[in-house]
């Protein structure tokens, strides 16, 4: 059940837990319900590092929580996320939360988008994957109450928070459902309810679509599956709308690599490779809650990666939706054959700019290790806003360099590109590259994703498992979007 928010001026008196922001220096913010002896919390081990709590028994038997925010001139929304996340971690057995939290962000801060970030933390820290347990222990906390005097735009900062952060879990139980449950076919019906509960349209190719329409890169990676591939595209198209922004996900339900088989090491994860097409699903179901004044279009290319006697082998050549053909030398760099072809069908509507997400490449995660995603782009000004939007929505981005000097590597003898660069040497680029091909002229930022999108332990609001990475920042780009003036 997701967490109701609400605000009050006073503290309520059915909360049995009050978490007050602590600063590294012991001190809490002007006008906090709490003071605290800065000696009995350091006996306590208590520094007030963003994150760090400790319960205190007030006289009428409810519980004060300290919640360490860090230094006070460093409070931003991430670290408001953690703290709101720590405080309902810590709220024990009790089923509403009270917290002055904001009370901690600077005097300039933007009140709607700290109380967004609050909402995030509290919310997605509660997240468990629990389909399949028959003995799920799910969190006590259904009530957060923010004790605050501002108005409003607080109430309208949780709501959002709420809203995103219901995303967010709907990409991670995408990503943690089993690739026998979570197919092509799945991704669709979900796809639609998400559409049906936004007022968003729906297309979708089925497999004679597919063929039909020359999407030759997705119907390549299909071959070897039985389960049929599913090419969505869901659209929200507001009234007055300034300008369209389309975004792209890798949807590959289960990636064995094909023929160019991973090792069963390589491949005990490879349920998280549909992460991207998760993400902009899952996006599109926080947007109408957003109401952005631009169309967004969403595609997500899906299918498994399979090996069989009908698997394309390596030596095949493939046509892509644009018209380039490509020589697959490798089975297991699909992502980009099936990216190919969503990126052509998004740059046939013209949008003002495309953003794709995909776990693509296991050297990226050799590059910017297991947190940092890695940006490339065509456009200084988009690569610039989704940084921005990163940033505010505390998903760690770097931008690469999309290096015209190793365009070479993919030359193809056969074909006019091949879908593998030189061995070991900078594969997230030319990955990239590939990428590239099929985007035309259009302003474009691809989010390489594969390490963020799938975690081996938890590390504060990301749990263990699929992370639901991009959904944040592509909501955040949405609700921010400035269409350029002029083109490059
Ligand atoms: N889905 C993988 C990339 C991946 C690896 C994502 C690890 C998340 C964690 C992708 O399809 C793949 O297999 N890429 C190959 C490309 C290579 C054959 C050029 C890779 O990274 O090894
Ligand atoms: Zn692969
Ligand atoms: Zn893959």
């Amino acid at each position: 059940m997701p967490i109701t928010f609400s605000t009050s001026r006073d503290v309520p008196d059915d909360a049995p837990v009050l978490a007050i922001p602590v600063f590294a220096d012991g001190t809490v913010p002007a006008g906090s319900p709490a003071e605290l002896d800065n000696d009995f919390l350091a006996a306590r081990d208590f520094q007030g590092k963003v994150g760090q709590t400790l319960p205190l028994l007030a006289d009428d038997g409810t519980t004060i929580l300290a919640v360490g925010v860090g230094a006070a001139g460093e409070v931003d929304d991430d670290v408001l996320r953690r703290a709101a996340h720590a405080a309902v971690r810590n709220a024990g057995k009790a089923n509403v939360v009270a917290m002055t939290l904001l009370d901690a962000a600077p005097g300039d801060a933007d009140r709607g988008r700290a109380a967004q970030a609050i909402a995030e933390g509290a919310s997605l820290g509660t997240y468990k994957f629990t389909t399949y347990k028959s003995d799920a222990k799910r969190s006590s906390v259904e009530r957060v109450v923010l004790v605050t005097r501002a108005g409003n735009h607080v109430q309208r900062g949780l709501d959002r928070g709420s809203a995103i952060a219901s995303a967010v879990a709907l990409a991670r139980d995408l990503i943690n459902e089993p690739p026998g449950a979570m197919t092509p076919r799945r991704m669709e019906e979900v796809a639609r309810a998400v559409a049906a509960e936004g007022g968003l349209t729906v297309d979708v190719w089925d497999e004679e679509r597919i063929a039909a329409d020359g999407l030759g890169g997705l119907a390549g990676v299909a071959a070897g599956s039985d389960e049929p591939a599913r090419l969505i595209q869901l659209t929200y198209d507001p009234p007055g709308a300034r300008g369209t922004l389309a975004l792209v996900g890798k949807g590959i339900t289960f990636d064995s690599g094909g023929l160019s088989i991973k090792t069963g090491e390589g491949m005990m994860t490879m349920k998280c490779d549909m992460s991207g097409a998760a993400a902009v699903i899952a996006a599109m179901a926080a947007i109408p809650a957003v109401a952005p004044k631009v169309r967004v279009l969403a595609f997500a290319a899906c299918t498994e990666n399979l090996p069989s006697g009908k698997a394309m082998k390596p030596g095949d050549v493939l046509k892509i939706r644009n018209g380039k053909t490509v020589e697959v030398l490798n089975t297991d760099a699909e992502g980009r054959l099936v990216l190919a072809d969503a990126l052509s069908l998004a740059v046939e509507q013209s949008p003002d700019g495309i953003v794709d997400l995909a776990t693509l490449t296991g050297a990226m995660s050799v590059a910017l290790g297991r947190d940092i995603a890695g940006l490339f782009s065509n456009d200084d000004d988009l690569a610039d806003q989704v940084g921005a939007a990163a940033e505010r929505a505390g998903e760690p981005m770097w931008r690469m360099p999309l290096a015209k000097r190793y365009r070479k590597q993919i030359d193809s003898e056969v074909a006019d590109i091949k879908n593998i660069g030189a061995a070991g040497q900078a594969g997230s680029i030319t990955a990239a590259l590939f990428l590239e091909e099929f985007v035309g002229d259009v302003p474009w930022v691809h989010l390489d994703i594969a390490g963020p999108a799938f975690r081996a332990d938890e590390d504060g609001y990301l749990p263990k498992g699929g992370t639901g990475y991009g959904v944040r920042t592509l909501v955040d780009l949405v609700a921010n979007y400035r269409k350029p003036s002029r083109r490059r």
